[in-house]
């Protein structure tokens, strides 16, 4: 039987739609790139550069064919320009908002900066999608929103305090949409990702993330930090399932699918500690040095939660969200591309 995903991506090549992804040069953002236009869908893509990269959407270039590549737009600008914004929204039926600043510890450095582009920006493209009457508005919110709630596993609707400003902004990208919702009948869905990964995240940067930044060490016998006593765990979920929960977000017909918030996870729990081990064994058949390679612990990280692990079943009944890629899996296919960009 076919999943709901095979299922849209049928339908999606049979009758394509125009896509707007914001943050389109960014991890995110090309991936998502990347597997639209390989269903030929047409795409317009917006981006300031500011954490993302020409590389990133040369490199979907080189991965479609001459023709899909031409139903991509690009526009280089700021979310933080309602102009920008309304140029961006025209003729769009679906947008995939994932422009944002990531990172707790960059939020904590500068509250403000993260503010204007993850709080004004947002309500930016809401503005002008809801302007350009747009069939659904996607984005991009965050497992960091379940703050200091203790529960576990994370259910959507038990939330706790934001611990970063990161967090705060996201918690009101969720409440602007509610209000929208309410004021406007403007359809949104909000997915909180937890821990993504996979090909294209940066690993560089003071902001990169623990994924990309470990096989960049590791490849590159660079020491390995791990903040804490390696026992925080995540959720990490790999980006095909993630790509595959926008597509059914986007496209979900059922109206009690819309105006909610999704959990985007594997639904599995990995140590750091664990986690460590997993790249480490990835990395040494190409790296015999890495093998001796020994972590070096140090502070907790602060506004970082001990423990994240979702409860995806609300995307299972309401989307069709089957996740494909488990942990294991999906640094597998992520090893092959560190190892080979970073070599
Ligand atoms: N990667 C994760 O694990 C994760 C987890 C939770 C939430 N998110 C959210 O997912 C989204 C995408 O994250 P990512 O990991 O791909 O990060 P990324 O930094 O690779 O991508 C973000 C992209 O947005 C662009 N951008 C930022 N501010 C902009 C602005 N003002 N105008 C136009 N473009 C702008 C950047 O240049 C970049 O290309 C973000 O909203 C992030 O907060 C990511």
């Amino acid at each position: 039987m076919q999943t709901t995903y095979q299922t849209q991506q049928t339908q999606l090549k049979f009758s394509p739609r125009t896509w707007l992804i914001t943050g389109v040069a960014g991890f995110i953002g090309s991936n998502l790139l990347e597997t639209l236009l390989k269903l030929d869908q047409k795409v317009i893509g917006l981006d300031n550069f500011s954490t993302g990269f020409q590389h990133n959407l040369d490199e979907v270039q080189s991965l479609v064919s001459a023709e899909q590549w031409q139903r991509f737009t690009f526009l280089e600008g700021d979310i933080r320009n309602l102009e920008t914004c309304k140029e961006a929204c025209a003729n769009v039926d679906y947008v995939l908002h994932e422009a944002a600043l990531g990172s707790v510890p960059r939020s904590i450095a500068d509250p403000i900066t993260t503010n204007e582009n993850n709080i004004s920006g947002f309500l930016n493209m809401l503005v002008a999608a809801r302007g350009a009457k747009v069939k659904r508005f996607v984005y991009a919110a965050s497992s960091s929103t379940y703050g200091d709630h203790p529960g576990l596993p994370k259910v959507e609707d038990r939330i706790g305090k934001p611990l970063s400003p990161y967090a705060v902004t996201k918690y009101v990208n969720e409440l602007y949409t509610d209000v929208f919702a309410k004021a406007y009948n403007f359809k949104t869905i909000g997915l909180r990702y937890f821990n993504i990964f996979g090909q294209r995240q940066d690993p560089n940067g003071a902001y990169a993330a623990v994924i990309p930044k470990w096989f960049s060490a590791l490849i590159n016998n660079e020491t390995v930090f791990i903040n804490g006593d390696g026992e925080t765990s995540r959720d990490f979920c790999f980006i095909e399932n993630c790509v595959q929960a926008n597509i059914l977000a986007a496209t979900v017909t059922d109206e009690a699918a819309t105006n909610q918030v999704y959990n985007v996870a594997f639904g599995e729990r990995t140590t750091l500690n664990e986690l460590y081990r997993l790249i480490q064994d990835l990395v040494v058949p190409a790296n015999s040095a890495a093998k001796e390679a020994k972590p070096q612990y140090r502070d907790f990280r602060e506004g970082d939660v001990r423990h994240s692990l979702a409860d995806i079943s609300k995307g299972r009944q309401l989307l069709g969200y089957e996740p494909q890629f488990s942990v294991t899996s999906g640094l597998d296919k992520a090893a092959k591309w560190y190892l080979a960009k970073l070599r």
